[in-house]
């Protein structure tokens, strides 16, 4: 698959055209992508032909080679599943119910305030390598489960310490605006200062963060203060990115002065705001895992995104929460089966587009010269098997950064 990172993010009908290859050989060094075409192509290269017997070859015909897939959108640094509240819902309860009656994201805090960074790492160390055997080479990561300064920032730690011994690539996000916790009830206000005054601050000095991120939302965040976190963001050098109109609908035409990087959820958007976006260079970042793992009948509406030029990426969202899962196949397969993207649309919007709301566009989600050397194998004939085969892994190798990380 190929792309002009100057073209910026898919959009339309440009989501959908894979720029097949078949019989393709792709070239890389150094942890690069050198070049990419066909295999008799290669096999007649001078450079290739007189080097031929220090290149290591991998064989993979008769199988899918793509971009590693970049998940731009997940919730590692956590300690428990929660499994009473998926109980809770399984009996008929709602997300926000069962939030309001002690459980969600802030049963999750402890585990996070008490844990020892060293097992917290070796918990995110394996999901990052659970991730990479489904074809991830590229994961945003949040904080977002502590929500004290000191728990945040040790999340933040965390992710650092697990994305070095990880031949892949982590984009740490700070989320220290998930949710109010408990200790700020009915002071808000006071919890935000925090956030503003104290994490964005100690996070940019001390760069463990690329971008903030704030849960937008009912029972979460309002939109003041939402703009007064990304303003401080802004004020520290750090990107932005939301989750947006997955409860409820916010207006987002007003915070894409701050431009974001990307507005996730996104299942109540306004047809003014659709408008916004499709001239903007925010991603629409789709997460149906969390749709279908609430047991919601409704999905985010893709094709009037899609239809009306919005930058559209798909993500696990993996949480304990609303998304415990690492496979973006699975994400992809949602995308088809539940908001009619064609798996061509899907693929894209997990490599390219991932990689446009991540702004790595330039180094990841395309086979390209100069471009990270991240791939992923499958061992299926055809691409539109891969979100076919909902639920099963048929990535047999993936290679993050020129390593191989997976290997059946
Ligand atoms: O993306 N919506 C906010 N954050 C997560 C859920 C986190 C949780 O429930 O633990 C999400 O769905
Ligand atoms: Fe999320």
């Amino acid at each position: 698959m190929s792309t002009s990172p100057q073209l910026g993010p898919r959009r339309g009908s440009d989501l959908k055209d894979l720029g097949i290859i078949h019989d393709a050989a792709v070239l890389c060094l150094g942890g690069k992508i050198v070049s990419v075409g066909s295999t008799q192509d290669a096999l007649r290269d001078p450079w290739i032909r007189k080097h031929r017997k220090k290149i290591t070859e991998i064989d993979c015909s008769g199988k899918v080679v793509l971009p590693g897939f970049v998940d731009s959108h997940a919730h590692p640094v956590f300690v428990s599943p929660r499994l009473i509240d998926f109980e809770k819902r399984i009996e008929g309860a709602s997300y926000e119910q069962i939030a309001a009656a002690g459980g969600g994201i802030r049963s999750s805090l402890e585990g996070v305030r008490k844990a020892a960074k060293s097992a917290l790492i070796a918990k995110v160390a394996d999901v990052l390598r659970d991730m990479a055997a489904y074809g991830t080479t590229t994961v945003e990561a949040k904080s977002g489960y502590g929500l004290t300064v000191e728990s945040e920032m040790k999340s933040l730690e965390v992710i650092k310490q697990a994305a070095s011994r990880w031949p892949g690539t982590v984009v740490p996000t700070l989320l220290g605006a998930h949710v109010v916790p408990k200790e700020f009830q009915g002071c808000s206000q006071k919890y935000v200062e925090i956030v503003c005054k104290e994490m964005i601050p100690r996070a940019a000095e001390r760069k463990l963060a690329r971008f903030v991120d704030v849960f937008c939302d009912k029972g979460a965040f309002t939109s003041e203060e939402t703009e007064q976190i990304f303003q401080a963001a802004a004020q520290h050098g750090l990107s932005v990115r939301a989750h947006m109109g997955q409860l409820s609908e916010t207006r987002l035409a007003p915070f894409l002065r701050f431009d974001p990087a990307s507005f996730d959820h996104m299942d109540h958007v306004h047809d003014d705001d659709v408008a916004a976006l499709a001239k903007s260079d925010t991603v629409a970042t789709l997460v149906p895992g969390a749709n279908y793992f609430l047991g919601l009948k409704d999905y985010p509406n893709a094709r009037r995104l899609i239809d009306a030029g919005v930058a559209v990426a798909l993500a696990t969202d993996y949480n304990p929460g609303t998304s415990p899962t690492i496979s973006m196949p699975m994400a992809m397969s949602l995308a088809c089966t539940h908001m009619k993207m064609s798996p061509a649309e899907a693929i894209a919007a997990a490599t390219i587009n991932g990689a446009w709301a991540l702004r790595l566009a330039d180094r990841k989600g395309s086979i390209e010269p100069g471009k990270d050397a991240d791939l992923a194998v499958f061992d299926v004939e055809d691409y539109r098997e891969i979100p076919y085969w909902f639920g099963a892994n048929h990535c047999s190798m993936t290679i993050a950064n020129g390593v191989i990380v997976k290997r059946d």
